[in-house]
């Protein structure tokens, strides 16, 4: 099959290069022509794991081409996948211009019978009303539209496109679901469940998958805070409950509060439809206002482990990324707990592995350290916001010499409170008795 994907960021990029991995030929369409210019290069843009290896494999078989040319690029594929940003407006509801824009891009463009794939995160009736713009450009309904939502995970993106739990479809066109079943027929053929549905349904799920899961992830910070004020330990509740297939071990690590440039965008836009059809989704708002507050909940809890000292302390933040193994910082926790240090008069010295560069165009008057050492001496607190795997490994004696105060807040739980014996720190985490 011809593909072509119109946006080459962390999805269209993955989904792109993945497709190709399975025999289609794909070119990626971007309009930032830099992206383009290093991608052409065999430079990958962001940082996930494997992606590098496997593009350059794909380029060098001649399967995976780049472009900021919609015209030569779109022209002659058989489907058309958009992969363009969703982000939030102003009020939380879905920003469609970059989807609207795409699809207006490729109207005039786009051979007949080409399926256009949305694979952009949108709320439903998106697909109906892009077959309408599309159609208006156009002057004629020549062309297919379906709901292809993308389930892949930063930071394991590649491993999540080629060997997902389920691929998820939806066209109200026989013909589109015939070609989409057709260019996922090698993860059919590798045990893969593809699940072909409706337009309509295809865009629910999406957004029900991530609701759910951020659920799961607002219920047990919420667990986490009684159980530090009752002397209980979220960690084994979790496993606890975990147990329990019809409640399942996955997504109930308590921590910081969900970040990322999915979950606190997908809420928003969920609670803005519920509302907006007369549906409301009273659990996914309250969700939305308790992960907000977490964060200077978290703030707070520091601050006053710190008292008067607070301002004018100086704080080490131990990684900047939403999570471990991206450098994605959008919407990441860090971005707005160090915001109410400072305000408290707090001094912030920083490390992350990877998202250090990303974090410097947000983030006011910090400085960034090449290594969480450096972070910690002379600090009055470390605070530890992403779980990247080399602070696992951290000696915390030698982190606890260095620093000036004896503060440090696990905000992962990547410690036990039991690895703090001889050592002179106050040690505060999720969700587990304070340790002094
Ligand atoms: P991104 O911001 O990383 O990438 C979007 C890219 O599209 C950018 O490079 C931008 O230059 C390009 N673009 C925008 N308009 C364009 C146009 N008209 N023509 C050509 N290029 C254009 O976004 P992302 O994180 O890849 O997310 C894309 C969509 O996928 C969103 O709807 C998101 O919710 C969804 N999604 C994201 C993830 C994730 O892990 N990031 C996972 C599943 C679904
Ligand atoms: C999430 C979903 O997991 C993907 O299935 C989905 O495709 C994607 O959103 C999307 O729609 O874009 P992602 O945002 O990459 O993927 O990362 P997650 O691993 O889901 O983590 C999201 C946030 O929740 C992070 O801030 C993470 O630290 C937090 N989290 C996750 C927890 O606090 N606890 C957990 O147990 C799991």
């Amino acid at each position: 099959m011809k593909i072509t994907i119109i946006g080459a960021g962390y999805v269209g990029l993955t989904s792109g290069t993945c497709l190709a991995e399975l025999g289609h030929h794909v070119t990626c369409i971007d309009m930032n022509e830099d992206r383009v210019a290093r991608l052409r290069a065999g430079e990958v843009p962001i940082y996930e794991p494997g992606l590098q290896e496997l593009m350059a494999s794909n380029i060098q078989a001649g399967r995976l081409l780049f472009s900021a040319d919609t015209v030569d690029g779109a022209a002659d594929a058989d489907a058309v996948f958009i992969a363009v940003g969703t982000p939030s407006l102003a009020d939380g509801d879905i920003d469609l211009s970059f989807v609207q824009d795409a699809a207006r891009g490729i109207a005039r463009v786009i051979k007949p019978n080409c399926v256009v794939v949305v694979k952009s995160t949108v709320v439903v009736g998106t697909c109906k009303a892009l077959r309408e713009i599309i159609a208006e450009e156009r002057g004629a309904l020549d062309f297919s539209i379906a709901s292809n939502p993308e389930f892949l995970r930063e930071g394991t993106a590649v491993r999540d496109f080629l060997e997902p739990e389920r691929v998820v479809f939806g066209s109200d066109d026989p013909r589109a679901c015939a070609v989409l079943e057709q260019i996922y027929q090698p993860l059919a053929d590798r045990g893969v469940t593809v699940m072909r549905t409706s337009n309509a349904n295809a865009e629910l799920i999406k957004y029900s998958a991530n609701a759910f899961l951020a659920l799961k992830i607002g219920f047990i910070n919420d667990v986490a805070n009684l159980c530090e004020q009752v002397g209980g330990d979220v960690s084994a509740v979790a496993a606890g409950i975990g147990l329990d297939t019809r409640i399942g071990s996955a997504f109930l690590s308590a921590g910081p509060g969900f970040g990322g440039s999915c979950f606190p965008k997908d809420t928003r836009a969920f609670a803005a439809t519920g509302r907006k059809h007369d549906a409301p989704q009273g659990l996914i708002e309250t969700l939305i206002e308790g992960n907000e507050a977490r964060s200077r909940m978290l703030a707070e809890r520091v601050l006053r482990e710190l008292g008067s000292k607070a301002n004018g302390a100086t704080i080490a933040v131990l990684g900047l990324a939403f999570k471990a193994n991206t450098d994605d910082i959008r919407d990441s926790p860090s971005l707005a707990i160090i915001p109410w240090l400072q305000k408290a008069g707090c001094r912030i010295k920083a490390h992350d592995p990877k998202a250090m560069t990303e974090a410097a165009k947000q983030l006011d008057d910090i400085t960034f350290c090449d290594n969480a050492y450096d972070a910690a001496r002379d600090a009055d607190g470390v605070i530890v916001l992403t779980e990247w795997d080399e602070y696992r490994h951290l000696d915390l004696a030698k982190i606890a010499g260095t620093m000036r105060g004896a503060l440090l807040a696990d905000y992962r739980n990547l410690w036990l409170p039991s690895d703090m014996t001889d050592l002179d720190l106050t040690y505060l985490s999720i969700g587990r008795p304070t340790v002094s």
